[in-house]
């Protein structure tokens, strides 16, 4: 710049050899014009090429330019400063705007988890309910399958019944599981042989007998084969006590039965007739029958009937019997028998050492 207005300055012939561009002074004031080097200098009157320019009356202040100068560093500062609280600003935005974005972010994920954790209960739910459905269908299925079981076990022994194959011992054995220990009585041949306990030294006990009673009470023919040869345990109210309507108790009492974490007890029984009360099945430990585990009250028709209970280790911890105590409050006049209808029947015992749903 200094260069170029020197080549001017010679190509137009006007030579101003020591001009010094700074500010002048007029009335008083400082007018700055260019200023080219000199840093921190003002042009005084006295040392201007042309002083006649100046009024010579008028002092000006010798540090007015370096007032302007230090004014001029003081706003570059200011402006520095500015520039960069501006760019703090810009950053202290920017880590706000990211911070909003992350935040943003995060309510959106959270938002995503609990769609997710939604889902995952809702497929939990699912698998929950499927899981139960297939449970319960196996236990239905497992159901089905032993009253099939059952109902084949009659079927064949209605067989061996027809062709006369009579057996005192438990040669069919319904049971799905050969590890499974399964006594079964049929009563063909005598009570005693099940291990049944019939000789009561008081009271009532039960007694075998084959085909129908009579048309108002008891089966019209056993379990086992479905057949007038066949033999039943029953409760003989025949000759029951004269105009006495008090009730009356009928017991018999299986074998000790091995102790076993649980016990099945299955067998069947019919209660036809309209003196007929309770039937009742004991586990009798030592001397106590304890409450009934299983009941059955009233005229309940002519079919036979599946009874059974689980047993737990409540009752099978140690050496058991199984009671089954039938209850009828029939009475007889001399007229006729009318109210000696109170024959509750029984047969087919079986004894599983397990509970009768896992058998
Ligand atoms: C804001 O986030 C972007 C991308 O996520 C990143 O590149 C930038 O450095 C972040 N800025 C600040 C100020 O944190
Ligand atoms: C954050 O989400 C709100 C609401 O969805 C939206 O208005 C805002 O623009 C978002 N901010 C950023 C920085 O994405
Ligand atoms: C899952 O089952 C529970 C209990 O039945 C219920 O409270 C919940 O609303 C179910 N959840 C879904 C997602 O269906
Ligand atoms: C049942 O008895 C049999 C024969 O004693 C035995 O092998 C089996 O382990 C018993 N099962 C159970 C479930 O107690
Ligand atoms: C099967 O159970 C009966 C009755 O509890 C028991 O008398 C018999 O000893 C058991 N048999 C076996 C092999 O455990």
């Amino acid at each position: 710049m200094k260069q170029m207005i020197l080549i001017t300055v010679l190509l137009i012939g006007y030579v101003r050899p020591e001009f010094i561009p700074g500010c002048s002074f007029y009335n008083g004031q400082c007018s700055y014009t260019v200023q080219l080097g000199h840093q921190g200098q003002c042009n005084l009157p006295t040392t201007a090429q042309n002083p006649s320019d100046f009024p010579t009356t008028v002092q000006p202040p010798t540090t007015c330019c370096t007032n302007l100068q230090t004014d001029i560093a003081d706003l570059r500062s200011l402006v520095a400063g500015l520039t960069n609280d501006l760019k703090l600003l810009k950053d202290n935005y920017n880590v706000l705007e990211n911070e909003t974005n992350e935040l943003n972010t995060t309510t959106s994920n959270k938002d995503d988890l609990l769609q997710l954790l939604q889902t995952k209960e809702a497929e939990f739910n699912k698998t929950h309910d499927q899981i139960a459905a297939v449970l319960q269908q196996a236990s239905a299925e497992i159901h089905r399958l032993r009253d099939e079981l059952v109902a084949t076990t009659r079927q064949l022994n209605n067989c061996r019944g027809t062709l006369g194959l009579q057996s005192g011992t438990a040669t069919v054995a319904p049971v799905l599981d050969a590890s499974i220990n399964m006594t079964f009585c049929d009563f063909q041949t005598s009570s005693e042989s099940c291990g049944f306990n019939t000789n009561r030294k008081t009271g009532y006990s039960w007694k075998s007998h084959s085909g129908s009673i009579n048309s108002l009470t008891g089966p019209i023919e056993d379990h086992t084969y479905g057949s007038q040869k066949g033999v039943y345990m029953y409760m003989d109210t025949d000759n029951s006590p004269y105009g006495d309507h008090v009730i009356r108790t009928y017991r018999m009492e299986s074998n000790l039965i091995s102790p076993a974490a649980a016990v099945c007890v299955r067998f069947w029984y019919n209660m036809n007739g309209k003196d007929i009360r309770t039937l009742n099945i004991y586990a009798k430990i030592g001397n106590g029958d304890g409450y009934p585990v299983w009941t059955q009250s009233g005229n309940q028709g002519q079919r036979w009937s599946l009874g059974e209970v689980s047993l737990d280790s409540e009752y099978t911890a140690s050496h058991f019997k199984i009671v089954v105590e039938g209850t009828t409050d029939s009475y007889h006049t001399s007229y006729n028998h009318y109210n000696e209808h109170g024959d509750i029947a029984f047969d087919d015992f079986y004894i599983y050492n397990t509970s009768c749903n896992s058998e």
